[in-house]
């Protein structure tokens, strides 16, 4: 069973009240997963709802050779909702970025909590508008910006959600590579190589170790529409 302490300090769950998690904890089952394994497949049916209690989870899409990442889930997130609700296969894939433990709910239980709990309701469709929200901004930046604006974007969206401050400026306290940055921006590694030298160049970032830090914000931000 779910240790109820734990899941107070996530952020999907400090909204709710002790009952409410109460029920969730006696419903769910706790289920580790490995680094790089994957979660369920994009297109097949959608049986399980997913809470992350540690870890990070990548969302994605894949068209041929290509893929795009739609979101990386941390602490406190849920994913797998959709399929449950509107009962159409899974919108996306996801997978483990690093080793993972989440919270696993049956879709039956899953959609007897919801119809029982209109608080935990409220929660996952306040969720739903946030990420709405993300990603018309995403389709605007995609229909009206250029590479280098959504990089800039993508750089300062990282810095906010995995940075930590340090002498040098806002470091990404997550090792990305070009490729993952580049399935995050929707574009081709080269192109992700080239800019990032470009803002490098320009005193917009610098490296340490692997890491990205935000040496200047206010530059990177001149460059988002
Ligand atoms: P489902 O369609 O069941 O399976 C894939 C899941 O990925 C989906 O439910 C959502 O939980 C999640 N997902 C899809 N698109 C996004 C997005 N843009 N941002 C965050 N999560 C998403």
């Amino acid at each position: 069973m779910v240790r109820l302490n734990y899941l107070k300090k996530v952020t999907f769950f400090s909204e709710l009240e002790e009952s409410d998690l109460k029920k969730i904890v006696q419903i769910g089952k706790n289920q580790r997963f490995l680094k790089d394994k994957t979660i369920f497949n994009e297109n097949t049916s959608g049986e399980r709802f997913y809470i992350v209690l540690s870890g990070r989870i990548k969302i994605f899409t894949r068209s041929g050779e290509k893929k795009k990442t739609l979101a990386i889930l941390d602490r406190g997130e849920f994913f797998g909702e959709m399929a449950l609700l509107d009962m159409e296969p899974r919108s996306a894939s996801s997978i483990a970025l690093t080793e993972s433990e989440l919270v696993v709910i049956k879709k039956q239980d899953f959609r007897k909590l919801l119809a029982k709990y209109p608080r935990i309701s409220f929660q996952i469709m306040k969720t739903l508008s946030q990420r709405l929200r993300q990603a018309d901004k995403e389709i605007e930046a995609l229909t009206f910006g250029d590479v280098i604006g959504r990089l800039a974007n993508t750089l300062l969206e990282f810095g906010k959600k995995y940075g930590q401050e340090t002498q040098e400026g806002l470091k990404i306290n997550m090792a990305f590579s070009h490729q993952d940055i580049a399935e995050v921006v929707g574009t081709g590694r080269e192109m992700v190589s080239r800019v990032l030298n470009r803002f490098k160049r320009l005193n917009c970032i610098t490296y340490s170790n692997r890491f990205i830090v935000l040496t200047d914000q206010n530059k990177l931000k001149q460059w988002v529409r």
